[in-house]
This record gives C-alpha cells, structure tokens and sequence, in this order.
C-alpha cells in the first residue's frame, strides 16, 4: 500500500509535485533562483501546462491548470498528471513525494494523492525474485489546512479497496476458483466489519438455483454463493441497497468455447463486478459509511467438462421460470439471474448489479466508461451518473426499449439466452430485469474491467472499477 499524510508544512528537500492556476514561487518551496526561473520560463513558453525537472535528486513537478474547467474534467487531469509523476519517482527509486496545491480546489489535493497511489498500484507477488522491480514510492503527503483529515482517511480506503478488487481480478482462476473469491470475501468481511455468509454446493441446489447449477455443471470445482451484508446502527435508508457481482472465475465459453487470442486469455477477469461488489462492500464498511448494503455473489467458472450444459438445453431458475440456453458462453446473465431473484426477499430500495457481461458492451464504447441501463428511479440514476462523473468511471446509458424483449422471445420456454446480432448488450439487460421486482441498474463492465495495455492511473490488468463509483455514490446518498 502507498500511504497518505496530511501535514501543515512542507519539508524543504522534498520532491513536489504542485498543482497550481498560475505559478508563483514560495519560500515553502525552498527553490534556489535557478530553479524557479526555470519553471517560470518553461511555464511561458506557448502551450505548456507542466514543467517536471530532477534538480540535484529533487524530483519537482508542476502542472497548471485553469480553474475555469469544470471540476470533474480538472480532476481527473491532475490524476493523470500524478500518475507521470508515480512513474518518473519510481523510476528515480524515491520513496515519498509532497502535494503543494496552489489553487483554491481542495479537491485538486485529494484527486492528485489519488493518482499518485492508484499508479503505484504492482502485481508481483508470482514473480520469484521481484526485489528489484517493487516501487520504491511508499508515502505521499497533501500538505495544506484546507484538506480533511476525514477526507484522506475515505481516500486512503477506497484506495485499499480498489487495490484489493484489481489483486482479485488479476488473479488467475488456478489461485482463485469460486471458493476461495468467497474465502477471500469472508476475509474482507473479518477485517472492516461486515457479514458474510457462503452458501456452499449443497444449500445452492436446496435453493434450486438452476442458472448457477447450470453454469457450474462442466466444471469440477463447485460453485458458491457469497451474501454479504452491512447494516450499521441507525442506517438513512430503510430498505437495503442490494449490489449484485458476476463471479464467473473462469470463461472458457463452456461447450460454445472461446477462441484463445485476445478472448479466453483474459477471461480470468471476468469476476470483475463480483470482485467489486466485495470491495465496495469492504470500503462501505471501513469507513462505516451510514447505509445498509447487501452484497450478493454467485461464483463459478465455466467450463466444457463432461455434464456440461449443451446448448439447446432447458434451465429451471431459482424463480421457477424457464430458460432456453443456445449458448453456453452467455453464462453470466444465468447465474446473475439466480442473484436477482434471491435479492428480491429484501425488498430493495434499488439493486445495481456490475458484470463483465457482454463483449457488445467494450465494442460500442471501448474501455472508456461503463454501459448502464435499467428501471430505477431516475433520481437513482442521476446520482450514479454524477458519482460517475466524480471519479471517472462514467456510465453511457443505453436504451431499454421494449422492442428488444422480441429478440430474447423462446418458443420452447419462457426467454432464450441469446439475443440476435445488434444490441447484446441490451438484451443482456432485459434478461436480467425479467428476475427482478424492484428498481433496478445494470451496469456492464465488460469494457474497462481489465486492460490489455497500461492507462494512466488505471494501470494495466485489472483495474478495480466500481469500487470507487459505488463508494462515491454511497458516501453522498
Ligand atoms: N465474459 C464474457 C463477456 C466479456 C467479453 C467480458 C470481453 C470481458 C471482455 C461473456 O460471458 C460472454 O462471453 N458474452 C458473450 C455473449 C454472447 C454469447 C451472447 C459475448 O459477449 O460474446
Ligand atoms: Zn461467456
Ligand atoms: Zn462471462
């Protein structure tokens, strides 16, 4: 993990990263004249917005912008400039790095810790001997009075949080099969406070959850059920926040196998939304926001072993209605349909549920955002668009028009798994509203749920998104 201070003095020798509207020079800086002219001419020159320089091992970087931008898009250029700068120190092997905000933004402090420490993020804990490749930068420090201390400590949590969901995603399914994504829930639930129940193989067929059954029905390792909850004393909201996570450990397509190449490779990933869920969940919890939330995920992986499901073939549901299942390799919307149904005993006040659910949903918008859509009420869905907006993981609403129930239409049972060739990702979505009886959001993560190259703070591999959106959206319900 990468620290984060709140402190009212800079320490003179320090390396600086300053975000300011227009640069002026201060003592706190102690700057030699050479080096503030230095910033101040590069500054001058014609389009240039930063100024980075290595000044007698003094790592010094400073990046203007201009306070007329509006604040989200102001935010998340001071990530990714931050994000240079995790880059430049570990490169330099320095171990800590100060914030000098020179605007009135305070939120420019917190969005630059969180670019910093989101870019410092490593996964290297299977490489033998990763000594020499561990980043070196371990602390940062906002300085100012302006910044909350109880700002830094939400920071600093869902930062962890998100650390924890991409250690979860990019683990492959060989380390992390569906029991121990649920073992490892029930360590998070252990350390910030919230329950967490795993119903095991036995209780899963008991309740008939004929989706998760069908989808673990190839694999020899069993599925698990994870229902995690967190109620504090006097919660605002009556009726709980349901959060539904697709645990698929594995995709290999089951019977309607995947390609190898830029498909199944990557397909450890797709238990991103479940392993949000947790993580939202173990944020939600440490910073014992005031909110009730439940955390349901089914987990299993899927794969092409001898009982496996063939397509063609007729599931049962938890909720008794029937499914005709033409490929196998639409497995997510199968075992988050169970999930849905088991949430409707809880009466929910809205469930989101986040699943790498459609290779429909990264072709439309690419990796940049998340593709929703749902029932809910649209203040719900205001409040997720603007959370969305607040940290960048911004939600591209797609139509939910009733045309689309035609394409999942079955003549042998109650809806079909497949849709046609246009819309996968809405008809995805239309499946799933059929197993719920509350308002509702679907949020198809497929897109930014892992990158095959490296973003900025984002990184590459998993990227934990979802922990940071939901947090948001809960700590200003
Ligand atoms: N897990 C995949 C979706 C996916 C694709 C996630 C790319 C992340 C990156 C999902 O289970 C899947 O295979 N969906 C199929 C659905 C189709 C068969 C209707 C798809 O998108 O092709
Ligand atoms: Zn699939
Ligand atoms: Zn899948």
């Amino acid at each position: 993990m990468t620290h984060i201070h709140l402190k009212s003095k800079l320490s003179t020798s320090s390396n600086l990263l300053i975000i300011t509207d227009k640069f002026s020079n201060s003592t706190d800086f102690s700057f030699p004249k050479e080096v503030s002219d230095y910033i101040v001419n590069e500054l001058k020159k014609e389009d240039k917005k930063s100024v980075s320089l290595n000044h007698l091992g003094r790592y010094i970087s400073v990046l203007v912008v201009s306070s007329k931008t509006e604040l989200n898009s102001l935010k998340e250029k001071v990530r990714k400039h931050a994000a240079s700068v995790t880059d430049a120190l570990n490169a330099l092997k320095e171990k800590e790095v100060f914030i000098y905000n020179q605007t009135k933004l305070t939120a420019l402090s917190l969005a630059a810790a969180e670019g910093l420490a989101l870019a410092n993020y490593q996964f290297n804990h299977h490489i033998t001997n990763a000594k020499k490749q561990v980043n070196t930068l371990k602390t940062i420090t906002i300085v100012g009075a302006s910044v909350k201390p109880n700002d830094v400590d939400q920071l600093s949590i869902v930062i962890e949080a998100t650390y924890k969901a991409r250690d979860l995603v990019n683990e492959p399914v060989n380390i992390l099969n569906a029991t121990d994504l649920a073992d490892a829930f029930k360590n998070m639930g252990k350390h910030a406070g919230f329950s967490v129940e795993v119903l095991n193989k036995a209780k899963i067929k008991q309740l008939k959850m004929g989706g998760l059954l069908a989808v673990n029905a190839g694999s020899v390792d069993e599925p698990t059920f994870s229902i995690m909850e967190y109620k504090p004393k006097n919660p605002k909201n009556k009726n709980p926040y349901v959060l539904v996570g697709k645990g698929v450990v594995y995709d290999t397509g089951g019977l309607s196998l995947k390609p190898t190449p830029n498909s199944m490779d990557l397909m450890k990933c797709d238990m991103a939304g479940g392993a949000a869920v947790g993580c939202a969940m173990y944020a939600i919890a440490k910073a014992k926001l005031n909110v009730h939330v439940i955390g349901l995920v089914p987990a299993t992986d899927n794969r092409p072993g001898f009982n496996a499901f063939a397509p063609g073939d007729v599931i049962t549901m938890m909720d008794g209605t029937t499914v005709e299942m033409l490929n196998s390799d639409a497995e997510g919307r199968m075992i988050l349909a169970d999930a849905l149904h088991y949430a409707k005993r809880y009466k929910p006040e809205l469930t989101i549920d986040l699943a790498t659910l459609t290779g429909a949903a990264a072709a439309a918008i690419g990796s940049f955002g998340i593709v929703g859509m749902g029932n809910a009420k649209q203040r719900q869905k205001d409040r997720l668009y603007t959370s969305g907006f607040n940290v960048h993981e911004r939600i591209a609403e797609f139509p939910f028009w009733e045309e689309y129930d035609e394409l999942i239409k079955s003549d042998i049972a109650d809806q079909k798994n497949l849709g046609g060739p246009y819309g996968g990702s809405i008809t995805a979505g239309k499946f799933l509203v059929k197993y719920t009886d509350y308002p509702y959001y679907h949020l198809d993560i497929a897109g930014p749920a892992f990158l095959t190259g490296k973003d900025s703070y984002r990184g590459k591999g998993g990227t934990g998104y979802g922990v940071r959106l939901l947090f948001d959206f809960f700590k200003n319900l």
